[in-house]
């Protein structure tokens, strides 16, 4: 029976890739550091052996073109693509579907092509949570990076309990595999987008940013709150640095989930 598994490297603090969908902070990673024997709990070899399909979002799919440009033949071509995009992408090379809307939706035609086999969830970290909600996401594969990022891009930015299947260490990477086991109850109410609040110090609401609509099934409305925060303005050339209070009022919006 076909599985789902996102199969992914992360940051400690849990980012596929920085605000640049950068992975220099990966590949600068020396894996031939404090070798462990034996095989790693996620060796690319084994895992990618029992795949016969590959998911992944847009930005996956270009970050993957743009390595490859550089000349790295990094992902299997031989294998069926499927990837979630509203744009027209390129497609250079192999068996490469673009879809989109609900992964529910595209089920039976992902299950038929990956034959039995594996389907490997790519990435990012939003498709594989879409995924794990319409129950299609058995399993997650992680490889610790030995850094943090503080932003970027999210690993799975939704509430899961998760089951700590097994755990290891390849090199200077820590390595564990995690079974999906449901969504939390307390993901009724998620956040789908802020605005900018003031960061002036003066205590005013000032800019408006982009702001997320609700998924469909979901209302979105307005919560704001005011806490005082201290601010960090740094060391400047008239002295030390400025540590003060400041004051954040920002609304957050929310979309409560109707159907649950
Ligand atoms: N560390 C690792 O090993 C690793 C692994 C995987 C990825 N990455 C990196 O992590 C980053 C992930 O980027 P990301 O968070 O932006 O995620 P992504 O899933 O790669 O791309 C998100 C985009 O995919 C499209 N999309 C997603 N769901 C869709 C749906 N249901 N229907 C239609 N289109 C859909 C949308 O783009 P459009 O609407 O514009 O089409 C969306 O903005 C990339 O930089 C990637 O290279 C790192």
């Amino acid at each position: 029976m076909t599985r789902y598994r996102y199969y992914t490297a992360t940051s400690l603090d849990g980012f596929l890739a920085d605000e640049n969908n950068s992975l220099n902070w990966l590949f600068e990673q020396d894996s031939g550091e404090q070798a462990t024997p034996g095989p790693s709990l996620v060796d690319y070899d084994t895992f990618s052996a029992t795949v016969g399909a590959l998911v992944m979002g847009a930005t996956t799919y270009r970050s993957i073109l743009d390595e490859l440009k550089e000349g790295d033949p990094g992902m299997p071509f031989s294998l069926p693509w499927f990837v979630f995009t509203h744009q027209t992408l390129a497609a250079p090379a192999g068996d490469i579907t673009f879809l989109q809307g609900h992964p529910s939706e595209h089920r039976s035609r992902i299950e038929t092509v990956a034959d039995g086999r594996d389907v490997w969830m790519v990435g990012g970290g939003g498709l594989a949570a879409d995924f794990a909600e319409a129950g299609m996401l058995n399993d997650i594969l992680l490889t610790f990076a030995p850094v943090t990022l503080g932003a970027g891009k999210p690993l799975f930015p939704r509430r899961f309990n998760l089951q700590l299947r097994d755990q290891g260490r390849s090199g200077p990477f820590l390595t564990a595999i995690y079974d999906v086991v449901g969504a939390r109850r307390d993901q009724a109410v998620r956040s789908c987008g802020t605005t900018p609040s003031d960061r002036d110090g003066a205590g005013t609401a000032m800019a408006t940013g982009p702001q997320q609509t609700c998924a469909p099934g979901t209302t979105g409305r307005v919560v704001p709150s005011s806490r005082r925060y201290p601010r960090w303005d740094g060391p400047t050339s008239e002295g030390p640095a400025d540590q003060r209070l400041y004051r954040d009022q920002r609304a957050t919006s929310v979309c409560r989930d109707d159907r649950i």
